[in-house]
């Protein structure tokens, strides 16, 4: 369906004048001696992007609800949530200093499109990853910066992997793990997790930690819409990667800190995947399903073909969760979070929290999704160590 002239008006201007602004303003701060120095930098700039988007805002405010359909709507959303959250990089609102947000009429525009499709009133990661339309082979960003094209496009990839790995363990649910057939899908999960590792190591290798901490990842940080604070983006906000942890078996929907985790996260995810993580929650693992069949069956040739698959799955998945944490974490956010005057370093992670809080967090869910041998935590260490032991050696 085509788009409303004032939609495409807006995307058009958050494509090329929005960049440009942005990306001018980054080259300001980056020239600092103190890069994390927002305040009082570029303020014509900032006024200009704050103008030409309020004009676009204003109209696609009286137009109304054009009728247009999800993806029209969809990127309004995205496009407002865009602008907002620029304005709170650039410093013109912070959530810390305010009741509400001083943008009014964007932030209208946010909650009448978010409350109508189902999602929270902000930009989310699917505006910017796999939802993120190409034209003439440019994507929607904030800057131009290489190392932003770089995130965008390598947590993209990252993400439809990790969608890939979630729909090929599904298919297995509806086989049942005791089918022949669950074969192809164990070797897919397995490839699509091995690109996974593929495409973190990229980021760890070619991302410029600087260029991303101080240009890239203050867009991702929390702001007002209307009256309440909403968390930022992160890569995690889709279904396919808390798929793989309900199915695989290795986080569970009854453990009261992962359920809070997935209703937090629920409104942040396109309302297919809210369908797909709700369907997920009810399903029985395939580490439970492959445990209740052992006693009996362990030495039959499908069990020892199937649980094997599973396992080199499981060990792959913890290795991804392993290398996020212990490599693009520690790089990319804790290391150089040490080097920032203590003013500056509230608002750094995209949820909110305090960073050692969120690390800790962070840290639950690799060791989840590792099955480390932790007391605190309810891993599937143990679990995981049974079905090793029914597997004959060679
Ligand atoms: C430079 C690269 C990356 C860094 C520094 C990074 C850092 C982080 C941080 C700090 C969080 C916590 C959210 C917050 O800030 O509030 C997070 C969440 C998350 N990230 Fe990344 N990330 C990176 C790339 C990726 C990629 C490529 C993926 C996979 C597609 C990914 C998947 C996730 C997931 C799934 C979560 C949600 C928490 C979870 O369920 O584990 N991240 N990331």
């Amino acid at each position: 369906m085509l788009m409303s002239s004032r939609v495409a008006a807006f995307d058009h201007w958050i494509r090329t004048s929005f960049v440009q602004m942005n990306t001018e303003l980054e080259n300001l701060y980056f020239m600092q001696e103190d890069r994390a120095q927002v305040i009082g930098v570029g303020d014509a700039v900032k006024q200009a992007l704050r103008a030409e988007g309020h004009v676009h805002v204003v109209e696609l405010l009286a137009e109304g609800n054009t009728g247009d359909g999800f993806d029209s709507a969809f990127e309004v959303l995205g496009n407002v949530g865009l602008y907002l959250g620029a304005l709170r990089r650039h410093e013109l609102t912070n959530p810390v200093r305010e009741e509400r947000s001083p943008f009014v009429e964007a932030s209208s525009l946010a909650l009448h499109v978010g409350a109508s499709l189902g999602m929270a009133p902000r930009f989310s990661t699917a505006h910017l990853a796999t939802r993120n339309k190409a034209v003439a082979g440019v994507r929607k960003s904030f800057t131009s910066l290489p190392d932003e094209f770089l995130f965008i496009d390598e947590n993209t990839r990252g993400i439809m992997s990790l969608q890939r790995a979630a729909d090929a363990l599904t298919q297995i649910v509806h086989l049942g793990v005791s089918s022949p057939v669950a074969d192809i899908q164990f070797a897919v999960a397995r490839d699509a997790l091995n690109d996974v590792l593929r495409f973190n190591q990229r980021l760890f290798d070619q991302l410029d930690v600087q260029r991303f901490f101080y240009s890239v990842r203050p867009y991702y940080k929390p702001y007002r819409v209307g009256r309440q604070e909403y968390r930022g983006a992160n890569a995690g906000d889709f279904s396919g990667i808390n798929e793989i942890d309900l199915l695989l078996g290795l986080c569970q929907a009854n453990n009261p800190y992962y359920a809070q985790l997935l209703v937090d996260k629920m409104l942040f995810m396109l309302p297919s995947d809210q369908a797909r993580l709700r369907d997920c929650m009810m399903r029985v693992s395939l580490l439970d399903e492959l445990l209740a069949l052992a006693p009996q069956h362990s030495g039959a040739d499908w069990f020892q073909r199937n649980a094997r698959s599973f396992i080199e799955v499981c060990d792959l998945f913890g290795q991804t969760a392993v290398q996020h944490h212990n490599a693009l974490v520690t790089r990319f956010i804790e290391e150089p979070a040490r080097s920032v005057v203590p003013d500056h370093l509230p608002g750094i992670t995209a949820s909110g929290p305090p960073l050692p809080v969120l690390l800790r967090a962070l840290e639950v869910l690799r060791d989840l999704r590792a099955a480390a041998d932790r007391a605190d935590i309810p891993t599937r260490h143990a679990d995981l160590a049974r079905l090793r032991a029914c597997l004959n050696r060679g």
